[in-house]
This record gives structure tokens, C-alpha cells and sequence, in this order.
């Protein structure tokens, strides 16, 4: 039996960056974490979804009867007689008018946007019954041509309507100095890098459970990523009160940004839920998640980049165009750290969208930077080769101490301590300046380099505290974890704040109704939510002391900064007076403390630029006769400030980096345009990276604290651990043999 790791804090004092172990692991590994799909409830019936097979086009007809027939079905829903759900606009086109489209409105007409768009839904007693009753519609179509194929449409690309519509948007172009000032460099290059499209395919199938409790209250038990983002959502879908929506998402088996949007399959539950009166669960297959619920959008770039002979950069111009759907704008920040990486006077940046009929993209791990880094990492190693200078000291040359895009200081930046801390650990010596240098028999061997970041961002938070007369504390947010240990984060921030040990602390999330968070997403949880753990502990050590104050004579008159809370006591700050928690509820003649507070980012966001910065270095073997690429050994450092638990930060940068290797290597989603439908639909065909693909990754910590980020120091660690990894891994791969590959992933055919 293991137990949550012990930590004197009388001797230590913290419990910051302990490894504790994760305070739920037991429940995961022992089968007892629910997850959505997983909850029982009575009289509960079984929704399979039936996809389009055209890209384009209308419903001409729907043949329902043998669907109807089939032993154990309740309903057969499609657009002509599915119940309408209130809050759809009822535009004749979903992009017009609001600007950037909408999400797709399932069952809503007969139009199609997208192969495998959802057209009919069987309602059955079983998942086995519903799934056969699947495969009985018969529904003939009026096609039109599709436009799937990035490269034959790209020309097509436009600004995002976001960007015209709001001037201040950081989607629209950017210039500082001269525009194209690369073209005047002494060495100076221009390249193209192409991105495919990848899905996230966390191991958990997106599920949704939806239960109407009455006319007006509808429960949820969904896979998403914020319990109050789903809430507010279909809160205005079904013109419902936002009360009487409830959102569970207790326990979230991975998911990678795509649990960022609601999505078709949760309102067709919804929508069958209320149609048939009876709680209905909708799982996705694997293949369905290919098509439903977004992925990382094929991008193509452009870079033209010059420096002077001695290695300080002229200019960089950066272009993107990424795709989207007909009927939605999806969008992401690929060229944001071109503009802020190095200190380049001249830069300049473009983002197009390129709208196909394709169903929506969504944020996938490092979204936008990813995808970016991989072009301007890439080509900051090109022209280091050029200008015969090492990529890692080419990097610290264009260093800057300041944000040159915002013109303003940085809260902290410890990017040059992750270069040597790294390039120290993976044997940076050993790397040769020319290609083909270094060699293992048939294998060779190359290293490789690449930097990463990532807005250290914060939202407002509330985190509710009870304080029980037993000395137990159990803390509330509505925030999810979709994996990296947030309770386990929070009850060491928790410990540390208000010096209860982490065995009494209980961390519960995941449910619309408790008190505010935003989604789990762009690295900000520990930021946004630790601080108002940190805030509520200290308003519980406040009412602790004034109640003392109040009541019990050796307290009288005291203010809580003269206290002393640890061990779960609190006493006089030379220890005089010493309670126990529960005694000091007792003297305060108190059953229990209940108190929510609020912690929210402040001015200091407006004073400095706030980013998190990781390194990545690649050892690669290449093997010369067949292409084979096998990743020797990664080194990966984060400056992501306090680190609150090393253990659970650890497992995030080796995720990161094992995204990356699929990144570099692997992912690639592949559509036949005849039909504009992905032949890659499952893990035969579209490839992850396993054990074996996965070396020893040596994971590095600058560990300095941002107090301007956050009370605890913090900046975000989820998206800088994969942010650069491609880059690295494919530098690494031109090192060992000469051969830039500039389209993702570095398959062995491109190596021969
Ligand atoms: Mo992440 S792409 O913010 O889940």
C-alpha cells in the first residue's frame, strides 16, 4: 500500500516541489476514478451517431424504417425530425452573420459540411443494439464539390474574420522595423515548413452522459475540459438558466485541447435525452474522434530569416495559413513567438485561415506554438549551418533581456540557464558543426536543439475552503484534470499556505458547481487556481485569528501575521499558546470554517510580458542504408518557475516530449480528396509513439520563482513541454545526415 509521502513540515517548512505522489493515482490504477462513460444511471439508454459519407452536399433522403425495427430501438433522430435546439441561429449559412461562423448545428437541416458529419442518431437499450441499428439508415445524397485539399485551395487563404473585425487582434499583421529586412541580410534564407493535420486520440473516447432531471434542470457527466465553459455553453443552446445546468467531469482520461469546445455528439445527447425522456449516453468511436471533435489544423508556413556574418539576426518574416471549416473560424497563435523570441530589429507576421469542407480544428497540445516552433526553430538551425556558427550560440547571440514585441520587461526569463543546464546534460560537446560527422557502424548520429515558449498565463479563479472540526480541510473548485495531478498541485499549495498536512487536505474538482474556473487549458490552471487556493487559505487563517481573538485570552488582540500556522496547528509566533486546528475551532466555539475567495491576475500583466520557456536537445541515430530514425536520448529543461511538484511536472515534460517524437516522427493524418475522408482512422493507421519509440528523457528544472506570474511563482509547464520538440528531433536528424526535411513527420522515406 502506498501512501501520499509524508513531509515533516516542521523540519522543511514546504512542501513545494515534493514529489509527492498523486492523491487520486490510487482510484486511477485500481479501476474506481468514473469516468464519464462509466456512471450508471437508472433507466439509462444507449445514442450511437451515424456519419456523413459525402463532404459536400444534401440529404436528399433518409430511409429510416429498418432502423426503426431493430430489436431494442427507442428512436431514430435525424434532421427531420430531431428536436431543435433553441439557441441555434437560424442563418441560411452558420458563417453569416456572426463572425466566425459557429459550432456545428447538429441534425439542424440537411446540409452536409463534412464526411463523417453526424446525420442520424439511434436510440437504444444497448450500445451492442444501438450500434447495429447504426448500420440499417440508408441515406442518399445531392453532392457538391468539396474542397478538402489544402495545397490545390491554398490560394484561397483569407485574414480570419476576427482579425477584421477587431483591428486589435493579434491575428492580424504584424510589422516591427522593415518589412521583408531578411532580403538584406549578409546570409539569408527562405524555406517552406508544412504541418499535417493530427488528432489528439487521448486514450479516454470522448463521452458524454445527458440526464434531463425535469423539464427546465439537464445534468451532464461530459469529457471536457471546464465543468463551467459546458455549462454556460448549453446553458444558451437550450435557453436554460445557468443554474440549472450541472456539469460533471470528475476524472478526465487525457485530452489534449480537444475538450476545449463542445461539440455535435454532446448535443445530439442532449437533444435524445429530452426526446425519449430517459438519461442517454453517447460514446464516440475512435474513429468518430478523427472527425468530431477537432485536431490540430494542416499549416503550411514560410520563413525568410537574415543575419550578419557574426550571427545577429537582420529580420524574420513569418507567414501561416492554417485550415478551418466552412462554417467555423478556428484560429491559434502560430506566429506569436516570432515575434517575441529573439532580438530581432525587423519582423514581420501573417496569419491566414483557410476555410475547407472539413469539420472544425481545435487546440491540440502547444497549440499554435507547436506547430509554429517547428518553422522557426527549424530555420533558425538552417541558417546557423550557413553562417557556420553552433545553433546553440547562434541562439544566445539574438538573446534578448526584453520583450521586443510589447517593448517591455520580462516578469522573468531563465531561457539562457536552460540552454546550459541542457546542453551540459545531453553532451553538447560531442555534436559536431558539419552533418555526417559522427557515426555508429550503419547508424548516424546527430544532435539536435530547439527553444520553446509559452504566454504564462493566469485567469481569475474562487476556490471554496472548509475547515472541519476535526482539523480536516476539503478544498472545492469547479476546475478539471485532464492529467497532470491538479488536486495533488493544490493540496501541496494548500499545505504549504496554511501548514495542515497534505493527508488532511482534500482537493475536489471537476463539477459545475463549485466556485469558479475556467477551462484546463493553456497552461494556466496551477497559475489561475493556485492563487486562489493561496487566497482562501489565507482567508481561513484571518477568520481563524480574529475568532481567537475573540474568544480565547491568550489571543486577545492578535492579528494573523503574529500567528503561527504548521503542523496543523497554530499558535503564537514563538510557539506560545500552541492549538491544534480542531481545538481552535473549538475555542472559537465554531462547528466549522465555509469560505470562498477570489484571487485575480492584476495590473503587473500590463508592466511585463509573462512567458514560460523550455529547451529541447535530441540525440538522433539514423540508420544510413534504411532511413530508420531512432530518438537516443532527450534532454528537456523548463524555466516554468516554482516547480510545485517534481514528480507530476516530470511526467508532464515526458509527455510532452513522447507528443513530440509523434510530432516529429509519426502523426499524420491522411485524407483521400477523392472523397474528402481520413484513411487514417485508428492506431493501425495513424501511428503514436510507444515505449520503444520512447528514450530515457532527462528532464531539467530551472526552478526560480515568478512572484509577478503568481503567489507561488509559478508560470505555465503543459504546452512549453512539447513546444520545440519537432524542431529538436528534426534538427538533430540533419545533424546526423545532411538532410533537412521540412514537411512533418520525418518518415524514413524522406531520409533515403
Ligand atoms: Mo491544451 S491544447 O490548452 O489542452
Amino acid at each position: 500500500m502506498t501512501k501520499i509521502k509524508t513531509v515533516d513540515m516542521a523540519i522543511t517548512g514546504r512542501l513545494m516541489g515534493e514529489p509527492l505522489n498523486r492523491v487520486d493515482g490510487r482510484l486511477k490504477v485500481t479501476g474506481k476514478a468514473t469516468y464519464s462513460a462509466e456512471y450508471k444511471l437508472p433507466g439509462m439508454v444507449y445514442a450511437v451517431l451515424v456519419g456523413s459519407t459525402i463532404a459536400k452536399g444534401r440529404i436528399k433522403s433518409i430511409d429510416t424504417r429498418a432502423a426503426s425495427r431493430a430489436a431494442g430501438v427507442i428512436k431514430v433522430v435525424t434532421h427531420e425530425n430531431a428536436l431543435k435546439a433553441p439557441g441555434y441561429a437560424d442563418n441560411e449559412h452558420p458563417t453569416e452573420p456572426p463572425t466566425g461562423g459557429q459550432p456545428h448545428r447538429v441534425f439542424h437541416d440537411n446540409k452536409v459540411y463534412f464526411n463523417g458529419q453526424p446525420v442520424a442518431m439511434i436510440v437504444a437499450d444497448s450500445f451492442e443494439r444501438a450500434s447495429y441499428a447504426a448500420g440499417l439508415v440508408k441515406l442518399s445524397y445531392e453532392k457538391e464539390t468539396h474542397a478538402t485539399d489544402f495545397n490545390a485551395n491554398i490560394e484561397k487563404a483569407v485574414l480570419p474574420a476576427q482579425a477584421k473585425k477587431n483591428k486589435k487582434s493579434p491575428l492580424n499583421d504584424y510589422d516591427r522595423g522593415t518589412p521583408d529586412a531578411y532580403k538584406t541580410a549578409e546570409v539569408k534564407l527562405e524555406a517552406e515548413y508544412v504541418h499535417p493535420s493530427e488528432m489528439h486520440n487521448p486514450m479516454e473516447l470522448q463521452a458524454v452522459i445527458a440526464h434531463w432531471e425535469s423539464a427546465d434542470r439537464l445534468t451532464l457527466y461530459d469529457k471536457v475540459q471546464g465543468t463551467q465553459p459546458t455549462q454556460n455553453n448549453f446553458a444558451r443552446e437550450w435557453k436554460l438558466p445557468v443554474e440549472n445546468v450541472k456539469v460533471i467531469a470528475t476524472f478526465v482520461g487525457g485530452a489534449f485541447g480537444n475538450g476545449l469546445h463542445n461539440w455535435p455528439h454532446e448535443t445530439a445527447a442532449i437533444m435524445a435525452a429530452k426526446m425519449v425522456s430517459r438519461p442517454v449516453k453517447l460514446m464516440l468511436t475512435r474513429e468518430q474522434m478523427f472527425t468530431m471533435v477537432g485536431y490540430r489544423p494542416y499549416t503550411w508556413q514560410r520563413i525568410g530569416i537574415g543575419a550578419s556574418r557574426d550571427g545577429k539576426l537582420v529580420g524574420i518574416s513569418h507567414e501561416s495559413v492554417g485550415q478551418t471549416s466552412s462554417y467555423e473560424e478556428f484560429t491559434e497563435s502560430t506566429l506569436q513567438q516570432t515575434r517575441m523570441m529573439y532580438a530581432a530589429p525587423n519582423v514581420s507576421t501573417r496569419y491566414r485561415l483557410l476555410p475547407l469542407d472539413v469539420s472544425t480544428p481545435i487546440w491540440m497540445r502547444g497549440p499554435g506554438e507547436a506547430t509554429g516552433a517547428f518553422a522557426l526553430e527549424s530555420a533558425m538551425d538552417e541558417l546557423a549551418y550557413q553562417l557556420n556558427i553552433d545553433p546553440l550560440k547562434f541562439r544566445v547571440i539574438n538573446h534578448t533581456d526584453r520583450d521586443p514585441e510589447r517593448d517591455l520587461p520580462w516578469s522573468t526569463k531563465y531561457l539562457k540557464e536552460c540552454y546550459e543546464m541542457g546542453a551540459e546534460a545531453i553532451g553538447w560537446h560531442k555534436r559536431q558543426l558539419q552533418p555526417r560527422m559522427l557515426k555508429d557502424g550503419d547508424w548516424l548520429i546527430g544532435y539536435g536543439m530547439a527553444t520553446g515558449t509559452f504566454g504564462a498565463h493566469r485567469r481569475g479563479a474562487k476556490v471554496r475552503a472548509k475547515l472541519f472540526a476535526d482539523g480536516s480541510l476539503v478544498l472545492q473548485s469547479a476546475v478539471t484534470d485532464i492529467g497532470p495531478g491538479t488536486a495533488t498541485a493544490m493540496v501541496q499549495i494548500a499545505a504549504d499556505t496554511i501548514g495542515i498536512s497534505p493527508e488532511k487536505i482534500t482537493f475536489n474538482l471537476g463539477n459545475s458547481e463549485f466556485p469558479e474556473a475556467g477551462n484546463q487549458g493553456g497552461s494556466s490552471t496551477v497559475a489561475s487556481v493556485g492563487s486562489a487556493v493561496v487566497a482562501v487559505c489565507n482567508a481561513l487563517k484571518v477568520r481563524i485569528a480574529s475568532l481567537l481573538a475573540e474568544k480565547k485570552a491568550e489571543y486577545k488582540g492578535t492579528s494573523p501575521d503574529v500567528l503561527l500556522f504548521s503542523n496543523g496547528t497554530v499558535s503564537l509566533k514563538d510557539g506560545a499558546s500552541r492549538l491544534s486546528l480542531s481545538d481552535a475551532l473549538k475555542a472559537a466555539q465554531v462547528q466549522d470554517i465555509d469560505i470562498i475567495e477570489e484571487a485575480r491576475p492584476g495590473e503587473e500583466r500590463q508592466k511585463y510580458s509573462m512567458y514560460s520557456y523550455s529547451v529541447h536537445f535530441a540525440e538522433v541515430h539514423v540508420h544510413a542504408i534504411t532511413g530508420q530514425v531512432r530518438v537516443a536520448n532527450v534532454v528537456t529543461c523548463a524555466d516554468a518557475g516554482t516547480i510545485v511538484n517534481k514528480k507530476t511536472a516530470g511526467n508532464q515534460m515526458i509527455g510532452g516530449v513522447t507528443g513530440g517524437i509523434g510530432m516529429a516522427l509519426q502523426e499524420d493524418a491522411v485524407m483521400d480528396h477523392r472523397f474528402g475522408r481520413y484513411v487514417t482512422k485508428d492506431f493501425a493507421e495513424y501511428h503514436v509513439p510507444v515505449h520503444a519509440d520512447v528514450p530515457h528523457v532527462k528532464v531539467l528544472f530551472v526552478n526560480k520563482p515568478d512572484t509577478l506570474v503568481d503567489p507561488m511563482g509559478t508560470k505555465g509547464l503543459g504546452e512549453i513541454a512539447i513546444i520545440g520538440v519537432a524542431p529538436a528531433i528534426a534538427n538533430a536528424i540533419f545533424n546526423a545526415t545532411g538532410k533537412r526535411v521540412r514537411e512533418l513527420p520525418i518518415t524514413l522515406d524522406k531520409l533515403l
